[in-house]
C-alpha cells in the first residue's frame, strides 16, 4: 500500500536544475572548459564533486587540481549558483506539483526530500513549502551520492517505511538509477526514452496526478 511519497528536489519541485547548469558553465567558461549539450543530462542529480569531477573532464582537467584546489572551485560554484537562487519564490514551483502535495497531505502520505543539494532547505524555504515535508535528507551525511541508492533508502528510512511503500519523484538518469537500486518505485520526470528505467513517466510536472500514480504503483506489486 502507498503510504510516502519521496521527492528529488532540482528538476522535481522547481526548475533549478537550470542554475546548477547556468553555474557550472560560468565555472567552465573561467577554466577555458566548454561545456557539450550532453553535459545538460549528465550533470543532473550529481553531489557537487561528483559534478566538478565531470567537469574537469570535459576539458581533460582532472588531474590538474589538488584536492584543496577543487573544493575552492566547488565553493565559487556554489557562490555563483546561490546567487542565480536568490530571487526565487512560491511562483518558482513547477506546475502540478502543489496539487500533488496538497493530495498527498489530504491522503495522509509522509513525504521525505531526497535531494543532493546542500542548498534544499534554503530553496524549499524560498518556495514557502518547507514545512510540507516530513524531513529532509541531509546529503552532507552521505558517503556516496546518486546513483548509489544510499539517499533513497535513508529518505524511506526517515519516513519510517518500507521500499515497497513508497513512491519517488526524479528527473535524472542517475536519480532513476538511484530509486530503483533502492527497490523503489520510480517516477521519472522528463525524457520517455531517457528515464527508460523509471517505473512511470510524465514528460512534465504539469502531468502529475495522484490518482494516476496510486493505479500504476498499484498494478506493479499486484
Ligand atoms: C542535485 C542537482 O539536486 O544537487 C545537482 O541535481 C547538484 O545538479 C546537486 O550538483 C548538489 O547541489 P548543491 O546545491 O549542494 O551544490
Ligand atoms: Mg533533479
Amino acid at each position: 500500500m502507498l503510504k510516502g511519497l519521496l521527492f528529488d528536489l532540482d528538476g522535481v519541485l522547481t526548475d533549478s536544475a537550470k542554475y546548477h547548469l547556468a553555474a557550472w558553465n560560468q565555472l567552465a567558461t573561467s577554466l577555458q572548459i566548454k561545456l557539450p549539450p550532453a553535459a545538460n543530462e549528465q550533470l543532473r542529480g550529481r553531489s557537487r564533486m561528483d559534478s566538478l569531477n565531470l567537469v574537469l573532464a570535459y576539458g581533460d582537467q582532472q588531474d590538474h587540481f589538488t584536492q584543496a584546489q577543487k573544493v575552492a572551485l566547488a565553493t565559487r560554484k556554489n557562490q555563483l549558483y546561490q546567487q542565480l537562487i536568490q530571487k526565487m519564490t512560491a511562483a518558482d514551483i513547477l506546475p502540478g506539483i502543489s496539487n500533488l502535495l496538497a493530495d498527498a497531505k489530504a491522503a495522509g502520505l509522509k513525504m521525505v526530500i531526497a535531494s543532493a543539494s546542500q542548498n534544499a532547505p534554503t530553496i524549499l524555504t524560498q518556495l514557502g513549502i518547507l514545512d510540507q515535508f516530513d524531513g529532509i535528507v541531509d546529503p552532507a551525511t552521505l558517503k556516496h551520492g546518486k546513483p548509489d541508492p544510499e539517499i533513497y533508502v535513508r529518505a524511506q528510512q526517515q519516513a519510517h517505511l518500507a521500499a515497497n511503500e513508497v513512491v519517488a519523484f526524479e528527473d535524472a538518469v542517475v536519480g532513476v538509477a538511484a530509486i530503483k537500486a533502492a527497490g523503489q518505485f520510480a517516477v521519472g520526470i522528463g525524457d520517455a526514452l531517457a528515464l527508460h528505467r523509471a517505473d512511470y513517466v510524465v514528460p512534465s510536472t504539469a502531468a502529475l496526478r495522484l490518482d494516476k500514480i496510486k493505479q500504476a504503483f498499484n498494478a506493479k506489486q499486484e
